[in-house]
């Protein structure tokens, strides 16, 4: 089943651009289906090749399928209003980034910066594949690093819920409202030229 709506028939670039980056949005609709090791991989694969200072790569992702032995772990760390629709993904991601340099234990930082430049990169080669990727706050960080056993050099930054596109129809009717593509602020909100002057 393709993404339903289609981002580009609800979103507009004020500029030329890849539609790619329309096209990518956080859906909750998920049909259930397992997600493929090797189609995991290609989404890792392209999470790889993000830029990161001193080419650290301080980002870390752990990861449950929906038919393996941690699912049901990686589940419970998520706040209600996410598993509502989280229980149709095929793989639940948990995105970890180092804290400190690797060469020297020195403090790094942009290792959120960096962990979240790679996890776009997932995110848009999702969308290239015809997944959804929707990434979420909504969990117990400290639950997180308990039950997963992350050392405290590492931070946890987001989860990731992937899985095949599902009938927008299936979710509970206040979800089943939101399945549009949110617009954006215009880029003079968020971009000029020289000192700070934004309201
Ligand atoms: C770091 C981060 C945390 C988010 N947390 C949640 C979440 O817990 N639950 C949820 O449904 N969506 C969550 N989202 C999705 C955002 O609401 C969504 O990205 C935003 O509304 C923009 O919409 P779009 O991704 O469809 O373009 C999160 C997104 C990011 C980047």
């Amino acid at each position: 089943m393709p993404l339903s709506p289609d981002p580009l028939s609800v979103r507009q670039a004020d500029h030329p651009i890849q539609p790619l980056f329309l096209q990518r949005w956080s859906s909750r609709a998920m049909n259930g289906q397992p997600v493929s090791a090797s189609d995991l991989a290609r989404l890792f694969e392209a999470a790889r090749w993000a830029p990161s200072t001193y080419n650290e790569q301080e980002w870390r992702f752990l990861y449950a399928h929906r038919d393996g032995p941690h699912w049901p772990t990686f589940f419970d760390l998520l706040m209600e209003a996410n598993q509502v629709w989280c229980r149709q993904a095929g793989v639940l991601v948990v995105v970890l980034s180092h804290k400190v340099f690797s060469r020297n234990g020195k403090p790094n930082p942009v290792h959120t910066f960096d962990a979240g430049l790679a996890t776009q990169n997932l995110l848009l080669q999702a969308t290239t594949m015809g997944l959804v990727s929707h990434p979420m706050a909504g969990f117990d960080r400290a639950r997180a690093r308990l039950a997963l056993k992350i050392p405290d050099a590492y931070e946890v930054e987001a989860m990731i819920a992937i899985g095949h596109p599902g009938d927008p129809s299936s979710l509970p009717p206040e979800l089943a409202a939101l399945e549009v593509p949110s617009g954006r602020k215009p880029i003079a909100d968020f971009a000029r030229e020289g000192l700070f002057q934004f309201s």
